[in-house]
């Protein structure tokens, strides 16, 4: 039997870097669609919107006025790290669901708000943890499922960037650290793989690199995850 879905009607707040890949991949999708483009820098809100034929009176400066007028169902949050939570909030309290970018807050106390919110309105939320879709880690994870390689034991993990992320391509480098960009997918994944949760963490950092460029973000931190 033939089943017809209706469109996801999305609006995407942070029209930057992720944020374009954002809408290339709805626009892919059968059942999704960008419909309203948010950015508090409207030039850049309207040039991702004229990519995808958005019209003007579906871009945003303000995520506020996108909730309250666009009609979308759901909303994907793709601003930088540390500006995250209040979009959050005001989506779930706007009744929308939403995809929001990792890392989910750069705080404890503000992914506790963001929680309180969704449960609160009752909405749908995901973080954008997606190395769970990534064959790299998904056929592992199958094969423990299958009882093919046995339990997972003690495993290593290691995710770099190059410099000039920091120091060129994200201006709120200094905001965040690859502890929230990049260390964020590695404990996922491990927690995944493990199907356990951390129970103790050991971690030393290093810095200097980044800080003498004008940076004032951490190079490095070797972790233990118990
Ligand atoms: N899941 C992944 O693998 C992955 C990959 C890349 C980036 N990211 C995440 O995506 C997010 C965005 O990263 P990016 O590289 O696109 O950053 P970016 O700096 O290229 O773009 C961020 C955009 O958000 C806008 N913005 C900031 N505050 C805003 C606000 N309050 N309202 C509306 N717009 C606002 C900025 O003007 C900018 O255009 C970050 O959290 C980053 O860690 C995730």
């Amino acid at each position: 039997m033939e089943t017809t879905l209706s469109k996801v009607k999305l609006g995407i707040v942070g029209a930057g870097t992720w944020g374009e890949t954002h809408a290339f991949i709805y626009n892919d999708h059968a059942h999704a669609e960008v419909v309203a483009i948010c950015d508090m820098n409207l030039e850049r809100a309207k040039a991702l919107a004229a990519k995808f034929n958005i019209p003007d009176e579906q871009v945003y400066s303000s995520h506020t006025e996108m909730l309250n007028r666009s009609g979308i169902d759901a909303v994907a949050i793709v601003t930088p790290d540390f500006a995250h939570t209040q979009i959050a909030v005001d989506c779930a309290n706007a009744g929308k669901h939403f995809i929001i970018e990792k890392p989910l807050t750069t705080s404890r106390e503000e992914a506790i708000e963001i929680m309180e919110a969704v449960k609160l309105n009752n909405v749908r939320m995901m973080v954008d943890l997606h190395s769970r879709w990534s064959p790299l880690f998904a056929i592992p994870k199958q094969s423990i499922l299958d009882g093919d390689i046995g339990d997972p034991y003690s495993a290593y993990y290691r995710l770099n960037d190059i410099k000039w992320v920091a120091t060129d391509l994200l201006p709120w480098a200094a905001k965040s650290s690859i502890l929230w960009f990049l260390g964020y997918h590695s404990v996922d994944v491990l927690r995944w793989l493990f199907n356990d949760e951390v129970e103790r963490v050991y971690s030393v950092s290093r810095a200097g690199v980044l800080k003498d460029e004008g940076v004032d973000t951490v190079d490095v931190y070797q972790t233990i995850l118990e």
